[in-house]
């Protein structure tokens, strides 16, 4: 059988990764993991459980005992969620613990996409295609309130702006697994593109990658 076939997909938040994602996985026929949701699952049981989000020991546990299986995306997509995810993320043993349950799915056939901030750094390295998705805050931040919107919620425009500016500064700036694009990955600004244009220039790309092999 086929070796797995891998495609990483990093980028900011509300750069469009997930759908995009969820298209290539659909298209490709892969796995499919938002490893922002193992970030958010600990978060959120440490919210309920009303262990302080600055205790590396209890964020620690929490991830250890986490099924990346059961992730439920509706309670874990709550804006407040991401926020206290990105606080949890820095701690590299919560990383540590997350990243080997991530290599595990990927390692999986026939192969997954996984989309996140650092899978094309560190979780999956030798992915069979990198991808860096971003767009202008702006932008991001425009698609965040359509997506709260979407499910009845209200937000301030100016506020999910700065929170976006808040999250990329903590991710981007973090000793352990920063937010930066791999060497070797393909560039995707999608501020000025809708996601069906996304979609086919990263199929394009993950095409050029499968010619080299012999299918998935
Ligand atoms: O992508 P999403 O908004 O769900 O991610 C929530 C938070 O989880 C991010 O702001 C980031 O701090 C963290 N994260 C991470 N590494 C990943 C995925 C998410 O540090 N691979």
């Amino acid at each position: 059988m086929a070796e797995p076939f891998v495609i990483a997909i990093d980028g900011p938040a509300g750069a469009g990764k997930g759908t995009l994602a969820r298209r290539l996985a659909d298209h490709f026929h892969l796995n499919l993991l938002d490893t922002g949701l193992s970030y958010r699952a600990v978060a959120h049981r440490m919210l309920q459980e009303d262990l302080p989000l600055d205790d590396p020991a209890a964020a620690e546990g929490t991830a250890r005992n986490l099924d990346l299986g059961r992730l439920d995306r509706d309670v874990l997509s709550a804006h407040a969620v991401g926020e206290a995810a990105s606080q949890v993320a820095v701690y590299p043993e919560v990383r540590r613990i997350l990243v080997e349950k991530q290599r595990a799915f990927a390692a999986t056939p026939p192969g997954a996409v996984l989309d996140g901030r650092d899978i094309g750094t560190v979780v999956c390295p030798d992915a069979d295609v990198k991808l860096f998705v971003t767009a202008s805050p702006e932008v991001r931040a425009r698609r965040r309130l359509a997506e709260i919107e979407a499910r009845h919620g209200t937000a301030d425009l100016a506020q999910v702006l700065a929170d976006i500016e808040r999250r990329d500064t903590r991710d981007m700036g973090r000793a352990d697994s920063p937010l930066r694009p791999a060497d070797d990955a393909h560039l995707l600004d999608t501020s000025e593109m809708d996601i069906e244009t996304a979609f086919l220039t990263a199929r394009a790309i993950v095409e050029v990658a499968l010619e080299g092999r012999d299918g998935i």
